[in-house]
């Protein structure tokens, strides 16, 4: 998919829920989405945050964006089934939902890694994602041409623990989804986007005292991230593509 460059209005029609939608990737890949067309769901945990991309979408004349405030950290299946319920009643159908928000949590080594915290970034990035997954999958059925996307993250060196552990749970979570759906008579199209390293908040969090403001820009993953959830995408599946849409696995 290299060099995708998507047509005007190729999102146009379609709901697509983002959690993580306030800041870094997911505020930008949010306003994209809009601005080809797609109403979005911003999903995240800072109100003011969120109330900006909102402003920003109304402000560029893109469809009427939703706010919905929740931290993931909290969150329970009741949460997520009352979330796809307000969706369906307000909108009426979720094409798209890009899991894509993250906590870097600590970075140490396994031993000496604190338990809590560890608990913490396998909630919010793994186990999350599940639970939003499994109470949106009616929803997802019931809509045109449905897909998943994972935000993930292929780093697998010393000190990155938890995070690490969970992109890779991730990945396999992507994979078996994609497995299961994909005999279904509406196929919902799995995957996911390891987008490589991008000057971004998590990042810049995560590398302190390094100039981080040479790293590609989050923009240059965005049309990955438009590709995977456009029709364009039909007959992908179960892949992870890096930021340029190369697939890697
Ligand atoms: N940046 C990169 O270079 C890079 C590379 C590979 C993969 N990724 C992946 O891309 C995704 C986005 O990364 P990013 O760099 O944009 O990260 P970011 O700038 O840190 O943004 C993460 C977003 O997730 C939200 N979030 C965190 N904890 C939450 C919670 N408990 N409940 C609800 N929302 C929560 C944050 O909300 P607040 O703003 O309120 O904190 C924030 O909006 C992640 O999945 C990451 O693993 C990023």
């Amino acid at each position: 998919m290299q060099n995708y460059h998507p047509i005007a209005g190729v999102l146009r029609d379609k709901v697509i829920l983002i959690t993580g939608a306030g800041d870094g990737i997911g505020a930008k890949v949010s306003k994209s989405f809009a601005s080809y067309g797609a109403t979005v769901v911003l999903l995240g945990r800072t109100i003011a945050k969120l109330e900006r991309v909102y402003d920003e979408i109304v402000s560029a004349g893109g469809p009427q964006p939703a706010i919905y405030p929740l931290n993931l950290e909290g969150a329970g299946l009741r949460d997520y089934q009352e979330l796809a319920t307000v969706i369906r009643s307000e909108l009426g159908q979720l094409n798209g939902l890009l899991h894509n928000a993250a906590l870097v949590g600590d970075l140490t080594s396994i031993e000496l890694y604190d338990a809590a915290v560890w608990q913490q970034a396998l909630q919010i990035n793994l186990t999350a994602p599940f639970l939003l997954t499994q109470a949106c999958l009616d929803l997802l059925r019931s809509s045109s041409n449905p897909r998943i996307v994972f935000s993930t993250h292929q780093i697998k060196s010393a000190y990155w623990g938890a995070y690490s552990v969970a992109k890779a749970g991730v990945e396999r979570l992507m994979q078996i989804l994609a497995d299961e759906l994909s005999g279904e008579h509406q196929i919902i199209h799995v995957n996911a986007i390891a987008p490589g390293d991008l000057c971004s908040p998590l990042i810049k969090r995560s590398f302190p005292g390094k100039d981080t403001s040479r790293l590609p820009a989050i923009e240059n993953a965005i049309p990955t991230y438009i590709y995977l959830m456009s029709n364009d995408s039909d007959g992908v599946n179960g892949k992870i593509l890096d930021g340029q849409g190369n697939i890697l696995e």
